[in-house]
């Protein structure tokens, strides 16, 4: 049995997306989600799912070891970042090093790095007239959106997007494909 975190800081629909992929799955459980923003509806919708979910704090996830601590005792082997806003610490990496991947909604090394997530993104990718978008999974390293890519799918960008065209094209692709590439991993 695997047993997988997720890492949210927002709506959580990916959480919700990887819930739905695994639930008859016997292999693969979504044990726990981690939020870090306690006004997010990923914790409402956890509540709806039945997924445990933890707010946790700055101190705790920067200062301590105390989010490790509570992965081991939930017995993870395996860390989703669906959203996640924080840069990762040293610890958390070294204790799940190659164990733990981000999904990116562009394709990297373009339009990533500190302050790129969410909406942002795809504004960056309509005012520089880009041709095409997609999503990126990749491990996490020290970096923001720098560690060893794993997959890419791409969409098409037309002239008159808007940002919000953009998203909903983005969004699909990691529907479609995200808990895919992780049970990819897992299996390997
Ligand atoms: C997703 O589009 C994900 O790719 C993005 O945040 C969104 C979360 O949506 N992640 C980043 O921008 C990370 N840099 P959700 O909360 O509805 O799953």
């Amino acid at each position: 049995m695997n047993k997988l975190a997720l890492l949210a800081s927002g709506s959580g629909s990916n959480v919700e997306n990887f819930y739905n992929y695994f639930k008859n799955n016997h292999d693969i459980e979504i044990s726990i989600v981690l939020c870090n923003n306690p006004k997010a509806f990923v914790i409402e919708r956890c509540r709806r799912l039945g997924i445990p979910c933890v707010v946790i704090n700055r101190t705790q996830f920067y200062n301590s070891d105390e989010i490790i601590e509570v992965l081991k005792s939930y017995s993870i082997d395996f860390i989703v970042l669906a959203g996640f806003l924080w840069l990762i610490p040293d610890n958390l990496i070294k204790a799940y090093n190659r164990k733990m991947v981000n999904i990116h909604p562009a394709l990297l090394p373009k339009f990533g790095g500190k302050g790129m997530y969410g909406d942002n993104v795809h504004k960056a990718v309509v005012e520089h007239k880009e041709v095409k978008s997609g999503i990126t999974v990749h491990y996490v390293n020290e970096n923001f959106d720098e560690g060893e890519i794993i997959f890419q799918a791409e969409c098409p960008v037309l002239p008159d997007d808007t940002y919000a065209e953009v998203a909903a094209k983005v969004h699909e692709l990691e529907y479609a494909w995200f808990p895919r590439i992780v049970e990819r991993l897992l299996k390997e």
